[in-house]
């Protein structure tokens, strides 16, 4: 994959390219549709682009969740599926795949990452209690107040300016946990909530020595740090190419350090694992396990099994080892970095420097003459779908919901329209139309009218909601 505008990762002086690890065994047709179409088809969708149908979609960017491309070796572990009831071989070859690359002790399968949040925010959780968190992530910030719990935001202030070059744009902010622990006590805090590269901060990673220093923090109060796993094969990547010491050590390898600090994990393997559905939560305090273990039986399934086919549970054990090699998560990345240097050179604002599975276009920027209100990201996005029928996700004001206790809009800083890149999907010259596009509306953005929202539903609204034309 060649990069016409700016040095890529892993490409030194001289022109060495590098390029995807794999190549094309079978192929899905992209339907291309008509303005008028996409009008039509947007206005039924009350202009929220999760209410499209996927065959109204050109380039689908909505989510790199359950979205991948699973590789032969998936498709043929698909096929060796025990579907026993209790004790399927597939779950075995799962948990021992997690605890040879995350190293926790033991595990429980789940659904997908919302399942093992569930199971999670219930059983630790408090009413009342302070959940610290780098930035909040829809589904997991849900499952934590719908169990009594309170988020707090301890990101570093850098993570809510899109702008700011900051290389650990994911860090957690000690003061702030601190500030936390000296007002309410360590034993209000059911736990920190850590994520790898942060979602809604623009796939921001953590650094090494953060991690490190908040396991520290949490040692001398007694607070135990979770880890929401989703993307972090993406921070290690990030660790490896960012931060002093570990240029010379394998993603693998910095996997397992990060994990290694925190006490519990839970994932959504639709994302870094390569598959289509699945998650998983893993814990190292046997009590704990066993409750949990307990819980599964009760929302998911059985513990072995946890609602997934075993081919399900064997593609998830399979696409974890693909996931943590180095050449795959060059080239994931690296097609996220193309798209953002294409975007950088035309001068189009996005989250800087640009994040792991994900470009995030800065609305605000984009239409200063629109007021939060009238939901400028919901309106770059569907404005997008026009131009092109290319799909993406608000990740601004909709997405962010209402204040549990008061009812209110939160109105957070960050109001961004997210191109999220599916893995081992799209091709260079996909990404060379999303940037045209994405142009084509950045020239257009002076004429853009907000959105008002007619339809609001109680839980994560902007999966459901509908709006109009102002
Ligand atoms: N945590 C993070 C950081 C996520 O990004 C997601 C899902 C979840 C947890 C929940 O996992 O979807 O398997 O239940 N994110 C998707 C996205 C939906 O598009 O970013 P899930």
């Amino acid at each position: 994959m060649n990069t016409p505008v700016s040095k890529t990762m892993g490409q030194q002086s001289g022109r060495r390219s590098w390029a995807e690890p794999w190549k094309i065994k079978m192929v899905e047709p992209l339907a291309v549709t008509t303005r008028e179409h996409r009008e039509k088809a947007l206005a039924e969708a009350g202009f929220n682009t999760f209410l499209l149908k996927s065959e109204d979609v050109y380039i689908d960017l909505l989510t790199d969740s359950g979205t991948s491309a699973m590789s032969d070796r998936q498709w043929a572990g698909m096929m060796l599926g025990d579907e026993a009831y209790a004790g399927s071989r597939n779950f075995y070859h799962l948990e021992s795949a997690i605890q040879r690359f995350y190293g926790y002790k033991h595990i429980v399968p789940t659904h997908q990452g919302r399942g093992a949040e569930h199971l999670i925010s219930r059983t630790v959780i408090k009413p009342g209690q302070l959940i610290p968190g780098n930035m909040y992530f829809t589904t997991t910030r849900v499952h934590q107040e719908l169990s009594g719990g309170i988020f707090h935001d301890v990101i570093i202030d850098q993570a809510h300016d899109p702008a700011n070059p900051h290389p650990f744009k994911g860090n957690i902010d000690l003061d702030k946990v601190q500030a936390l622990i000296d007002r309410h006590g360590a034993k209000s805090i059911a736990y920190i909530s850590v994520a790898g590269t942060v979602n809604m901060a623009g796939g921001q990673p953590v650094s090494m020595a953060n991690i490190r220093a908040l396991r520290a923090l949490c040692n001398t109060h007694g607070i135990k740090v979770y880890l929401d796993a989703t993307r972090m094969v993406e921070n290690a990547w990030f660790i490896q190419q960012r931060e002093e010491g570990y240029a010379g050590k394998s993603v693998a390898q910095i996997l397992k350090e990060f994990c290694s600090y925190t006490d519990v994990a839970w994932m959504s393997a639709k994302k870094d694992s390569l598959v289509n559905i699945g998650g998983w939560l893993a814990v190292n305090d046997w009590d704990l396990f066993e409750e949990l273990r307990n819980l599964v039986v009760v929302y998911e399934g059985l513990h072995t099994y946890g609602g997934l086919a075993g081919r399900d549970l064997e593609a998830m054990a399979i696409g974890i080892e693909e996931s943590v090699q180095d050449d795959h998560v060059r080239s994931r990345i690296g097609q996220v970095q193309y798209l953002g240097d294409l975007l950088t050179a035309w001068g189009i604002p996005i989250v800087q420097p640009v994040g792991g599975h994900a470009i995030f276009l800065d609305a605000r920027a984009f239409y200063p003459h629109l007021k939060q209100i009238e939901f400028p990201a919901q309106t770059l996005a569907a404005e997008l779908y026009l131009d092109s029928g290319i799909r993406a996700m608000e990740r601004g004001i909709a997405s962010a919901g209402r204040d549990a206790k008061t009812g209110d809009h939160h109105y957070p800083k960050l109001e961004l329209t997210r191109l999220t890149i599916p893995r081992r999907v799209y091709t260079q010259a996909h990404m060379d139309v999303v940037a045209e596009s994405v142009k084509a509306v950045w020239d257009a953005r002076a004429s853009a009218r907000g959105l008002d929202m007619v339809y609001e539903p109680k839980y994560l609204r902007f999966f459901q909601a509908r709006f109009e034309r102002l």
